[in-house]
């Protein structure tokens, strides 16, 4: 274990943390050591992957792992799809265009999604109409209530819109590898805004490429302006407070939620706030898009934090709907 072990280049908000040791991870039989060590410290242990959906506190005074659990393996056909195993720590995007490359469709409008492989399943990763619960077959992580592996099918990670047991046990389990299941009858999923203009056939490096360039337009790339991508979820609200909301402005996004509830656009309901390149010192709000709190420079975890809270203040008060902020603050 290193000590004093830099994050910055560890988060794609670039916020400045340091924490009391790091270590990476290339091989899942390394972690339950790891732990241990931790423990003897009675320090806590978390996993990183890219940093793409945390706000890291100045100082984490525990043990940090960095995932890098490599390897891609096609396992075979499993009734109608292709099973893919990929270790935690793999960039998602690379894994993407190396499907496509090997003529296993099914993960293109998932394009260009910063962060690693064992990070998707925790929040259920989503984009362009399609989400990861649609493409999982299963993964093993390490429950660290007893340092022992296991396999978790996708009923077992009680996946929905941005939600898992894993989120919901922040910390307990350490995805080593996932296994994706690739429809082999593949059609391609051309619904949403942005990939309706393609033909009815088009293939699926050609979405793929679609997708990664309706993101490039319309969200800021971290390597040039940190952020974690959307920082609110979308909020699920009952059918009358999204009615009330139409009632007052009929062109307010709205999508149908799970139980007759609605999904709201956060991204509408900030920028209606007047919040689309707000700056609050080196924190703000993207000009491109409302959804994504940027780091200018030299910002701090309190200074994103503080605007976040200022964001979620002012959309209670003007609409009545709770925004819940996505990235942990770790
Ligand atoms: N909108 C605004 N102002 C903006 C941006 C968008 O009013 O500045 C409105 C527009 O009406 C637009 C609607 O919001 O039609 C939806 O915008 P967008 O298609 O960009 O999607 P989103 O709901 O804001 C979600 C995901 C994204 C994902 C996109 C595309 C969440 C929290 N975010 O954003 O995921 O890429 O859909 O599928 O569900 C991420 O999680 O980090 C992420 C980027």
């Amino acid at each position: 274990m290193t000590p004093d072990f830099d994050l910055q280049g560890h988060n794609t908000l670039g916020l400045p943390a340091r924490a009391r040791f790091g270590a990476t991870i290339s091989q899942a039989n390394e972690l339950a050591p790891l732990l241990s060590e931790a423990a003897a410290l009675g320090l806590p242990f978390r996993v990183l992957g890219g940093g793409s959906n945390v706000v890291l506190r100045p100082r984490f005074d525990g043990v940090i792992g960095l995932m890098a659990i490599a390897g891609r393996e096609l396992l075979g056909q499993h009734g109608e799809h292709m099973l893919v195993r990929v270790g935690a720590g793999e960039n998602w995007h690379q894994l993407v265009e190396w499907t496509i490359e090997h003529n296993l469709p099914g993960l293109e409008n998932l394009a260009g999604i910063p962060g690693t492989l064992g990070a998707a399943p925790i929040q259920n990763i989503g984009a362009y109409g399609c989400e990861l619960v649609e493409r999982f077959h299963a993964l093993v992580a390490l429950d660290t209530d007893d340092n022992t592996l296991k396999t978790f099918t996708r009923d077992d990670c009680d996946f929905s819109y941005r939600q898992s047991v894993f989120k919901r046990t922040p910390g307990r389990f350490i995805v080593v590898s996932v296994t994706l299941a690739l429809p082999k009858a593949w059609r391609p999923n051309l619904g949403y805004p942005g990939l309706n203009t393609l033909a009815a056939d088009a293939d699926a490096k050609t979405i793929m490429q679609t997708v990664v360039a309706v993101r490039n337009r319309k969200l800021p790339d971290w390597r040039q302006l940190g952020n974690a991508g959307s920082f609110f979820h979308n909020p699920i609200v009952d059918a009358s407070v999204a009615d009330r909301l139409a009632a007052e402005h009929p062109e307010a996004p709205r999508y149908p939620g799970a139980d007759g509830r609605v999904k709201l656009s956060a991204a509408w309901l900030i920028e209606r706030c007047g919040f689309k390149g707000h700056r609050h010192g080196a924190a703000g709000v993207s000009d491109q898009h409302a959804l994504v709190v940027v780091n200018h420079g030299g910002a701090t975890q309190q200074q994103i934090s503080d605007l976040a809270g200022e964001i979620v203040s002012a959309v209670e008060a003007r609409f009545g709907v709770h925004l819940v902020q996505e990235p942990e603050l770790l």
